[in-house]
């Protein structure tokens, strides 16, 4: 099939490469032309497992081709993914300029019938924004070409980008068309094992669902930050509790890890957006709005039992940090708990000394830019020179069995402080460590 994935990010460039991986022709277009010529020089813009050999297998293939020019791609297709960004705008609901931008673009440009496809998240109705848009844009040159609006809504998770998308547990298809229906499946079904892994359902329908679906894990998260502070507070050990309810298959074990409030590009914004749709429609949420409360919290909770352990002047205190992007195996650091975390700590009037094995860029062009007091270095061992405690964000593989020996060694007290409960305490008391956790009190 000939395919245009408008919007080369993170959802873009993995929905092109794997597509193109399959034998469609693909051609990923993005505005920003830096990245395209990046891309073009064989340097991939993101960090994710897999995907530079992916996609460098496919450009060199022909089968998977970048331009900035939006007009040559769809030249060359029959079906045309938006996959842009759809920030929070100040009121909370999702920003979607771009996304309507594209629209626009594509009805500018298209010159033969399309099947438009939104793959970015969306508000319900958006569909049919898209579709005024691009009609809009026909009208005024006066064309008669048809187009067809899919709702396709993206599940897949960074760090495991690559496999979500190869092998995903569904593919959610919104459409009131059945020649757009044929056309999903055709493209889809080489990705699941059987066609009941395709849900068809209404546009409306399919929008909502990947609102409900982030919502629901952003949900069970923040159950769990909030019974890791009770479990703290009665004597309990939420590592404990966690086991204990998983095993019950009603409730299972994922998205039930209590840690320092979740980050990324997408709950928080998703869950603000879902509060915001419904604001619109006249329905006030609750258990949505406590979510994010118990979110915004919990990105406090370790610089809270810092100040705790050190006192409210950290002045003179430097602190270690493993890990800054928003989860292991990115460069992301959108919202990354991190970023509260040292900000907090050195608006007390600490240093902080931080490794991350992928997002140190990210974080020092972008997210802690205007820090001053923030030193990065380039090993997890390096870090903990002189500083007084380690504090542990992101769960890398490599922070998992660190050395104990040349931790202690290095650090000025044996003090760490684990916003992910990777270590064991009692081991980690026997070597002399002063260990804190969440939802463990100490
Ligand atoms: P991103 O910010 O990484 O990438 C968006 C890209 O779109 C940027 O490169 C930007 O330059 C480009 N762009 C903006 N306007 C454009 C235009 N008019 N023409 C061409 N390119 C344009 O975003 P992302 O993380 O890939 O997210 C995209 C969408 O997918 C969002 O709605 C997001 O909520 C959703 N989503 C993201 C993930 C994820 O893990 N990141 C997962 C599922 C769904
Ligand atoms: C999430 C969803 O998992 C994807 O299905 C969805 O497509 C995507 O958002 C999106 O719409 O963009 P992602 O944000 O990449 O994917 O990563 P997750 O693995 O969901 O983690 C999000 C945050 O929750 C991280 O900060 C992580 O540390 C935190 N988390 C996750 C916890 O604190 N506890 C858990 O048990 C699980």
């Amino acid at each position: 099939m000939k395919i245009a994935v408008v919007g080369t990010g993170y959802v873009g460039l993995v929905t092109g490469a794997c597509l193109s991986d399959l034998g469609n022709n693909v051609w990923c277009v993005d505005v920003n032309e830096e990245k395209i010529n990046a891309l073009k020089n064989g340097e991939i813009p993101i960090y994710e497992p897999g995907l530079e050999d992916l996609v460098m297998n496919n450009f060199r293939a022909g089968t998977l081709k970048f331009t900035t020019k939006i007009h040559q791609a769809l030249a060359d297709s029959d079906i045309c993914f938006i996959a842009v960004g759809t920030p929070m705008g100040e009121d909370g609901s999702a920003d979607l300029h771009y996304v309507l931008g594209v629209a626009e673009s594509i009805g500018q440009y298209m010159d033969h019938h399309m099947y438009i496809i939104d793959k970015s998240t969306v508000p319900v109705g958006t569909a049919q924004k898209v579709r005024a848009k691009v009609q809009e844009e026909l009208d005024k040159r006066g064309s008669s070409l048809t187009f067809d609006v899919i709702s396709n809504p993206e599940f897949l998770k960074e760090g495991t980008a690559i496999s979500d998308c190869q092998r995903p547990d569904r593919i959610v298809i919104g459409t009131d068309n059945d020649n757009a229906a044929k056309v999903m499946k055709e493209l889809y079904l080489p990705l699941v094992r059987n066609n009941e892994n395709i849900i068809f359902m209404d546009i409306a329908s399919a929008e909502m669902t990947k609102y409900t679906a982030n919502a629901m894990l952003a949900t069970k998260i923040s159950f769990m930050n909030e019974i890791s502070n009770i479990c703290e507070r009665v004597g309990a050990d939420v590592n404990k509790v966690r086991l204990g309810i998983g095993s019950d298959k009603r409730i299972g074990y994922s998205f039930i890890y209590p840690g320092c409030g979740y980050g990324g590009s997408c709950f928080p914004k998703d869950v603000q957006a879902l509060i915001k749709t419904s604001k619109d429609f006249g329905y006030t949420t609750k258990i949505l709005n406590a979510v994010e409360e118990v979110n915004f919290e919990q990105k406090h909770v370790i610089p809270r039992k810092v100040v705790e352990r050190f006192g409210e002047d950290l002045t003179g205190k430097t602190f270690a940090i493993w890990g800054l992007a928003f989860k292991p195996d990115t460069d992301d650091m959108r919202q990354a708990a991190a970023i509260t975390i040292i900000n907090e700590l050195t608006k007390r009037g600490a240093k902080v000394k931080a490794y991350d094995p992928k997002a140190e860029k990210e974080a020092r062009v972008c997210y802690l830019k205007d820090n001053k007091n923030v030193e990065y270095c380039d090993s997890k061992y390096t870090v903990l020179v002189d500083a007084d405690a380690m504090i542990l964000v992101t769960e890398w593989k490599e922070f998992r069995q660190p050395d104990f020996i040349e931790i202690k060694k290095r650090l000025k007290n044996p003090v760490i402080f684990d916003g992910r409960n990777q270590f064991d305490a009692h081991s980690l008391s026997d070597k002399g460590f002063e260990y804190y956790q969440i939802g463990v009190s100490s």
